[in-house]
C-alpha cells in the first residue's frame, strides 16, 4: 500500500503551551489533526472554566495569526481542566455547561510531571468531583505514574495502578477513565480488563522506542519523557493494543515542546516534540506491525466515539514518500529538537 486514506484524525493528548511557544507549534498540529485535547500544565495551571476558555481564544488566536484561512484553518482545540485539591462540584457542572469547549478534566499526582505541583496529593477527598464527573459525563484523563520517591522509575505507572487507580474505578464504575500515554504491558491489561469506560492514549515515541534510546552511545535527553519509555517487552505491549482494533485505545501523541536549551542541560526536562510528524510516525509503526488497515480506527474513529463526540467530516491522506526532518524547529525565540531531527520520516500527509 503506497497511499492510505483515513478520516481526519484528532490528537487525544497534546500540550500547546501558551504566547509566542504556543504560535510556534500550533501550524503542524492543525495541519494533520481536526481536533487536539488540550493539556492545562501551563503555569499557572488553567484551574477554571474562565481559565481554559480564555486559553482556548489563545489557541485560536494564535491559529489564526499562523494558519490563516490555509489547511488546518478550521482546527478545534478541546479544552481540560487541571484538578488540584479545591476543584468543586461547580467547576464540573461549569465544564459540562460549557457547550462542548472544555470536555475533560486532567488529574496530575502532585510532582509526577512538568508543571505538575498544584495537581493532586490524596484521591478520596475529591470523591464528591469524581461522582459530579461521572454524574454530567466529563472524562477524567489521568497521569498515572506513582509519585513516591522510593518507587523505581520504571515501576511508577504500574505502581500507581495498583496503588490508587484499581481504587477509584471500583468507587465509580461510571466515570469515564482514560489513562493518558501509557507504557507498560500492565496498563494494557488494566484497560483491557475493563468495560467501556476506560481507556488509554498511547504516543508515536512510545510504541517506536524502547529505554535503550535513552542511553544510545550517551546520555540522549531527547529522549527523555514522563512516563520514561520502558523496556522492549512493553513497547510491544503497546503496539499490539494500538494495532488490535480493540476501541479502548487511541491516539494520543503526547506532543511536549521544551526549548533546546532546557533539554539538552544538566538537569533535562522531561517531554518530546512529535507535533511535526505525527501521524506519520504512527502509520510507520502500523506499517511495521502489518496492521495499516487498522490506523483509521486508532487515529480518527475510537476517540470521538469514546467522548461521545462526531468523527471527523474530512479525510487525510498519507503517501508513502520519504522526507527529511529538520535538525531544529523555531520555538520563540528559541529551538526545539523534534523526534527523528535530521533523519528520515517514511510517510507524507495532505488534507482535505
Ligand atoms: C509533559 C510536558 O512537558 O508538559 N512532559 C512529558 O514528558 N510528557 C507533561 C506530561 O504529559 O507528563
Ligand atoms: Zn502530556
Amino acid at each position: 500500500m503506497d497511499e492510505l486514506t483515513i478520516t481526519r484524525p484528532d490528537d487525544w493528548h497534546l500540550h500547546l503551551r501558551d504566547a509566542d511557544a504556543l504560535e510556534a507549534v500550533i501550524a503542524d498540529t492543525a495541519a494533520r489533526f481536526g481536533r487536539a485535547i488540550v493539556m492545562p500544565n501551563l503555569k499557572p495551571p488553567v484551574t477554571s472554566v474562565a481559565d481554559a476558555l480564555a486559553y482556548r481564544e489563545r489557541i485560536l488566536a494564535a491559529l489564526a495569526a499562523r494558519v490563516g484561512e490555509g489547511p488546518g484553518a478550521d482546527f478545534q482545540p478541546l479544552m481540560t481542566l487541571y484538578l488540584t485539591g479545591q476543584t468543586s462540584t461547580a467547576d464540573i457542572e461549569a465544564v459540562a455547561a460549557s457547550s462542548g469547549k472544555v470536555v475533560a478534566v486532567k488529574l496530575y499526582p502532585a510532582g509526577a510531571t512538568t508543571n505538575s505541583e498544584a495537581g493532586v496529593t490524596a484521591l478520596d477527598p475529591l470523591d464528591e468531583v469524581f461522582t459530579a464527573m461521572a454524574r454530567c459525563g466529563v472524562p477524567l484523563l489521568v497521569h498515572g505514574e506513582s509519585t513516591d520517591p522510593s518507587v523505581d522509575v520504571f515501576d511508577r505507572e504500574s505502581s500507581f495502578i495498583a496503588g490508587s487507580l484499581d481504587r477509584l474505578r471500583e468507587r465509580h464504575a461510571a466515570l469515564k477513565i482514560v489513562l493518558e500515554h501509557i507504557t507498560t504491558a500492565e496498563a494494557v491489561a488494566w484497560v483491557r480488563e475493563a468495560g467501556p469506560n476506560t481507556a488509554a492514549t498511547i504516543t508515536a515515541h512510545h510504541l517506536l522506542h524502547n529505554r535503550n534510546a535513552i542511553f544510545q552511545g550517551g546520555l540522549r535527553s531527547d529522549f527523555y519523557c514522563l512516563p520514561v519509555l520502558k523496556r522492549e517487552r512493553h513497547r510491544q505491549a503497546l503496539v499490539s493494543a494500538a494495532t488490535s482494533g480493540d476501541p479502548r485505545f487511541f491516539l494520543g501523541t503526547d506532543s511536549a515542546p521544551h526549548p533546546r536549551s532546557a533539554k539538552h542541560s544538566a538537569c533535562g526536562c522531561a517531554g518530546i516534540y512529535t507535533a511535526h510528524a505525527a501521524i506519520e510516525l504512527y502509520a510507520e509503526v502500523f506499517e511495521e506491525a502489518g496492521a495499516l488497515d487498522r490506523l483509521e480506527g486508532f487515529a480518527s474513529h475510537h476517540g470521538p466515539d469514546f467522548y461521545g463526540l462526531p468523527r471527523n467530516a474530512g479525510t487525510l491522506t498519507l503517501t508513502r514518500s520519504a522526507w527529511t526532518v529538520a535538525e531544529a524547529l523555531p520555538f520563540g525565540g528559541e529551538v526545539l529538537t523534534p523526534l527523528r531531527a535530521g533523519e528520515q520520516v517514511r510517510w507524507k500527509i495532505s488534507v482535505s
